[in-house]
């Protein structure tokens, strides 16, 4: 696939470098074409730096890896307004969570829903978000269960793509549901924060529930 990244930085490195392992060709642009281009050059030919206003026009699927302060800028960059995501799947990984509290910086809905809204046409999805970047870069550790990423959407299509894309990064896709889905999902991420910032690792603070002998 044609992976088009917006944003340039950590997250959107990790993530270029894991896809173009499996085969991808990577496009990343964001507001720092300097960024962009130096994520090519550490990558390789498998990865271009592109103006933000091309990464829909040339890619088959979209993911937005951008601090949360600058999601309206990279999809005005983008063009995303006026329709250059539309149709695509756009699967969006940010973090609209504030580091102090752990709490969502939206009063209400969720940062992938408000992506929806000014990325008129595109067909969102929510994943990603919750595992660090460079996790996707090392290998599982041994006798431990691949890692789950929840992932939710309303485009089946999307979805499939998102699910193609995870399974790329060796993780395991779980789709929990529709976009009403996606603030739950979004605070997790605060969740995962308290607990760390509280002295707990979190894997420990979930019901072990194994189905598999159902
Ligand atoms: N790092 C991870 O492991 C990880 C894991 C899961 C999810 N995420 C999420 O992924 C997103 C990116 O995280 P990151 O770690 O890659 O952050 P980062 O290394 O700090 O990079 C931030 C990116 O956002 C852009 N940006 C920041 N402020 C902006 C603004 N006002 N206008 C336009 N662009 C702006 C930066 O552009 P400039 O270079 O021009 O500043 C850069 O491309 C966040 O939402 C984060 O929560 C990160």
């Amino acid at each position: 696939m044609r992976i088009g990244i917006l944003g340039t930085g950590v997250m959107a490195s990790a993530l270029a470098e894991g896809w173009t392992r499996r085969g991808h060709h990577v496009l990343v642009g964001g507001r720092s074409q300097e960024r962009a281009r130096a994520i090519a050059a550490r990558l390789g030919d498998a990865v271009e730096a592109v103006d933000p206003a091309q990464v829909g026009k040339q890619s088959d699927v979209v993911v937005i890896a951008v601090a949360w302060e600058g999601i309206d800028q990279v999809l005005d960059l983008a063009g995303a307004g006026q329709g250059s995501l539309a149709g695509l799947a756009v699967i969006d990984c940010t973090n609209a969570v504030d580091y102090a509290d752990g709490l969502l910086k939206l009063p209400s809905g969720s940062a992938v829903e408000h992506i929806a809204e000014r990325a008129v046409g595109s067909k969102v999805v929510k994943a990603l978000h919750l595992f660090a970047g460079a996790s996707w870069l090392a290998p599982t550790p041994t006798g431990q269960p691949k890692r789950t990423v929840a992932m939710c959407g309303d485009d089946e299509a999307a979805l499939a793509i998102a699910a193609e894309l995870v399974r790329d990064l060796g993780g395991v896709p779980a789709v929990i549901g529709g976009l009403e889905h996606a603030r739950q999902l979004e605070d997790v991420a605060g969740f995962v924060m308290r607990l760390v910032a509280a002295g707990h690792n979190p894997v420990t603070a979930l019901p072990s529930v194994d189905r598999s002998q159902d």
